[in-house]
């Protein structure tokens, strides 16, 4: 057997990263027994204002993981106030009546069945954190390289430091260093492409957006679309705040892969939009003269052909970076963390009851945790790509015709909702058996 250092009931885990992701996959590790550090690079947690929304299948893995991350999402969570999610034509409404009223609605969708939860990044991550015994995690800690050893694996730091795990859940983010090295620097999959849209965001007041919209939908979550752009806006900040997010289509290269994000002067979306309806028009009139801009990369090129190897492997945006157009990408990096710890757990016990080593037993973990996700997560980066073009009237087969997004939204959404987690466990447990019954 190889070193076993603790009694052999838990294991030591390094996550690296403390997002959204690694700090959901830490809990529920913590929350089935293990050791856990998390090495972060940063010297705090990485504040991005955005707002994300979480599937009820997201939500159902979080209660198994650890009840505290679904109540940590409850206490900062909005629900939208709208029974339905309704989606507006932004371009063809002549004017402003019309383009506030029922008239520019071209379909909807119960909000209940969507059965999303909205909350800001930074703001649940802290909540989240919360949770996390001091010391856990480690900031100023930038991930350099790794090497598989006899006891386990060492991680190499940028300011030289070491630590030694038995197994490394890689949640470093879509610029991922530990997908490099997983993968070797010269694989495509190592780096994110350019989807060819950029967003630009504001946050102004309630009332601009009220102004340009009208009540209605100035208070709900509501999407407008039209020719190469789409729009979101919502209510933040109960209800005082609108926050924007303007999407154009995007047919140049982006200059620079390593700056994603700059500001720039607004004019660049009043010229792309100066044919859209009066209220798209006004929204943007009352936007701040400098905007942020912002470059949206993913992995649908080039997708990686595992997510494991060895006692190493990669979840959340660094195995499947997405496009936020479905609005699930961290979505699949909560299946993936449950998916870890059930898979984890499954290894711990039957190495305990066999003289399997410890090595094999988490390698085995990793690559049914692999096999089982490939699939799923993929399918969401390619299909939110899709989703992009869907809302811009870019994709053929629905092109600008309401019925045909309508339905081809729904099917797609419907792969994401009707999920049954207990069947995708049920798999990973199964997958990880056999590959404990082939290796031993
Ligand atoms: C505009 C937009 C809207 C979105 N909306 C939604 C939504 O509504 N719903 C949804 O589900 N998803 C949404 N997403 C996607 C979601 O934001 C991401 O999937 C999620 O944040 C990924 O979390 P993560 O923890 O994997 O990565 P990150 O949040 O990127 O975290 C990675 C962490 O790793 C750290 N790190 C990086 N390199 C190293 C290193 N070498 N060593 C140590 N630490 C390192 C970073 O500092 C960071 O803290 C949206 C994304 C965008 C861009
Ligand atoms: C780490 O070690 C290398 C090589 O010994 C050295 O060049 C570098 O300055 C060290 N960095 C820090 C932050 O100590
Ligand atoms: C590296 O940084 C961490 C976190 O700040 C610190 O605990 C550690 O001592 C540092 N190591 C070295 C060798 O400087």
């Amino acid at each position: 057997m190889d070193g076993d250092a603790t009694d052999g009931s838990s294991l030591d885990i390094a996550v690296v990263g403390a997002g959204i992701i690694g700090v959901i996959t830490a809990l529920g590790l913590l929350r089935a027994g293990h050791k856990v550090t998390v090495y972060e690079k940063a010297d705090d947690y990485f504040e991005v204002g955005a707002a994300m929304s979480f599937t009820g299948v997201a939500r159902e893995c979080m209660e198994r993981l650890n009840p505290c991350i679904l109540e940590a999402l409850q206490r900062v969570g909005e629900a939208n106030r709208h029974p339905m999610n309704r989606y507006w034509d932004g371009f063809n409404p002549v004017s402003m009546d019309a383009a506030q009223s029922e008239e520019s609605l071209l379909f909807e969708q119960s909000a209940r069945e969507l059965d999303y939860t909205g909350c800001l990044r930074s703001v649940y991550l802290r909540e989240m954190a919360k949770s996390l015994p001091d010391g856990v995690v480690k900031f100023g800690m930038s991930l350099e390289s790794y090497s598989e050893v006899a006891e386990g694996v060492e991680l190499q730091f940028a300011n030289n430091s070491t630590a030694q795990a038995d197994a490394v859940i890689a949640c470093d983010g879509i610029h991922s260093k530990a997908r490099r090295l997983l993968l070797g620097d010269d694989s495509p999959a190592s780096r994110p492409s350019f989807t060819h849209k950029v967003a630009y965001r504001a946050i102004i007041p309630i009332a601009d957006s009220i102004a340009a919209l009208g009540h209605d939908k100035a208070n709900n979550q509501c999407a407008h679309m039209g020719p190469n752009a789409h729009a979101l806006f919502f209510p933040v900040a109960q209800w005082t705040l609108s926050n924007v997010f303007i999407f154009l289509h995007d047919p140049k290269p982006w200059p620079d892969p390593h700056k994603m994000t700059l500001e720039t002067k607004k004019s660049e979306v009043t010229s792309a939009l100066s044919e859209w309806g009066p209220s798209i028009r006004e929204l943007v009139r009352r936007m701040p003269e400098q905007v942020f801009k912002w470059a949206i990369f993913d992995m649908a090129d080039h997708p990686a052909d595992r997510y494991a190897r060895g006692r190493v492997c990669l979840a959340g945006d660094a195995a499947h970076a997405s496009s936020p157009f479905h609005g699930a990408g961290a979505c699949m990096g909560v299946e993936d963390a449950l998916v870890l710890v059930s898979v984890l757990e499954v290894a711990l016990s039957m190495s305990k009851l066999s003289d399997l080593g410890k090595a094999e037993a988490v390698g085995a973990a990793l690559q049914a945790y692999s096999t089982v996700r490939l699939e799923r997560s993929q399918w969401l980066v390619q299909s939110s790509r899709e989703m992009g073009d869907i809302y811009e009237w870019r994709y053929p087969p629905t092109g600008s015709d309401p019925a045909k997004i309508k339905a081809e939204i729904e099917s797609r959404s419907r792969n994401l909702w009707d999920f049954d987690v207990g069947r995708m466990l049920a798999e990973a447990k199964m997958e990880c058996e056999g590959r404990l019954k082939l290796g031993g």
